[in-house]
């Protein structure tokens, strides 16, 4: 009777577990706060700027390399190797800031939250195209 009660129990939990890993969302979807964006204009514009026209993240080249992938990629590649002149010299949430900015460039509608800067949340967020 027990064991039965258990096993029902984790059952239950393993399927929420499986349906909140499947929890996709896609950058159409809102992902970042509009707020974000903007401290992310700031920080793109003081950190980003000297070496990057804005419109270096709105073309081919930035899709080929990051559209159809979890946007955890192009977090994980700017937030290790970006700016080139002081890698990793921002803080997480920063380096949030500066992707919503870069959503807002590629036309991508806010939400009501902030991007988050963890690899899980990071990972069940699709980056595509306009
Ligand atoms: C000192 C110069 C410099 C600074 C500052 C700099 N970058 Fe770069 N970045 C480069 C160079 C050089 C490349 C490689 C050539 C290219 O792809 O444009 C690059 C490439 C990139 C790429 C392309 C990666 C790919 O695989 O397509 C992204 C995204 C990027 N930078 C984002 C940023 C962001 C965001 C900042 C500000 C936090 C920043 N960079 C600051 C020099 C810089």
């Amino acid at each position: 009777m027990r064991s039965g009660v258990l096993s029902l129990g984790s059952c239950a939990l393993a399927l929420t577990i499986v349906s909140a890993a499947q929890e996709k969302r896609s950058v159409k979807a809102g992902v970042y706060a509009a707020a974000q964006a903007g401290r992310g204009q700031t920080l793109f514009n003081s950190k980003c700027a000297s070496c990057h026209a804005p419109n270096r993240f709105t073309d081919d080249f930035f899709y080929q390399s990051f559209a159809g992938k979890p946007l955890w990629e192009m977090f994980d590649v700017i937030s290790d190797s970006m700016p080139e002149d002081n890698p990793g010299s921002l803080k997480k949430e920063e380096y949030a800031d500066v992707i919503a900015y870069l959503l807002q460039l590629n036309k991508f509608p806010a939400g009501d939250t902030d991007l988050p800067t963890d690899k899980d949340a990071l990972s069940a967020i699709l980056m595509e195209k306009p």
